[in-house]
């Protein structure tokens, strides 16, 4: 793993926007799998920014997302679908129809997991994953637990992570209990994988990720068997390092 430390929040979301940004004009069709929650938020609008001053070109470039609350339609603000559009996919020149995300209405979830893989196979796999990482060392919805799976798969949230959630909601009570999620195996079919971590309350899992034993109840120390990963972090997020 490298690990690149930054002093704070926006040098972090610059350094992984440049680390994408390169990415992409290296390959302009890349497929680049996205992440949601706040630790993007910062390097979405870097890459906006570049987008509209003309140095990266998202036209012929593939996104797939990590994960969808099961039970949320896209044009729910708080759906995943609905936070990539309004934070990413609106403000570059991305063709929409290039950009995956599980979709959580769907009636058949076993079907539509099945698909979503087979969808991204289609694709030749991820280029790089983009990652952040819950304060209980969850990666996408693959939280601690005895037993991880493999493939995009159904899964309840822990409590933890319905608290962590519930700022995005009005009431704790309106964050879902259950996800669609991408599974560890299918991350760590990506070619290259970046994660991001802002703040002290992060800084047990980054430890647990880079430098902890591999085991279920931190998934994100799997990442330590991946022979590329970037780890982004501010000095507050990498303190017990
Ligand atoms: P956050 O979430 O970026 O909102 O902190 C990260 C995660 O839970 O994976």
């Amino acid at each position: 793993m490298k690990v690149i430390v930054t002093k704070n929040y926006d040098e972090l979301s610059k350094v992984a926007a440049n680390e994408m940004a390169n990415i992409i004009r290296n390959n302009p069709k890349a497929i680049l799998g996205l992440a949601t929650g706040g630790s993007p938020v910062g390097m979405y609008k870097e890459l906006i920014k570049m987008n509209q001053l003309g140095e990266i070109d998202f036209s012929k470039v593939t996104t797939v997302n990590l994960d969808e609350y099961v039970g949320l339609s896209g044009d729910h603000p708080q759906s995943y679908r609905y936070f990539m559009n309004n934070t990413l996919f609106n403000h570059i020149n991305i063709d929409k129809n290039n950009t995956y995300v599980p979709n959580g209405l769907a009636e058949n979830i076993e079907e539509e997991c099945k698909n979503y893989d087979a969808k991204i196979a289609e694709l030749g796999g991820t280029d790089v994953q983009l990652l952040g990482i819950g304060n209980n060392g969850h990666i996408a919805f693959n939280e601690p637990d005895t037993s991880l799976v493999s493939g995009t798969h159904l899964t309840g949230l822990t409590d933890d992570t319905i608290k962590a959630n519930a700022r995005f909601f009005d009431t704790i009570d309106e964050v879902p209990k259950t996800a669609l999620t991408m599974g560890l195996g299918g991350i760590m079919k990506s070619k290259k994988i970046i994660v991001i971590a802002s703040g002290e309350s992060k800084a047990e899992a980054v430890k647990g990720m880079v430098s902890g034993k591999i085991s279920t109840n931190m998934p994100a120390s799997m990442l330590q068997m991946h022979r590329d990963v970037v780890v982004i972090v501010d000095e507050d997020a990498a303190k017990l390092l």
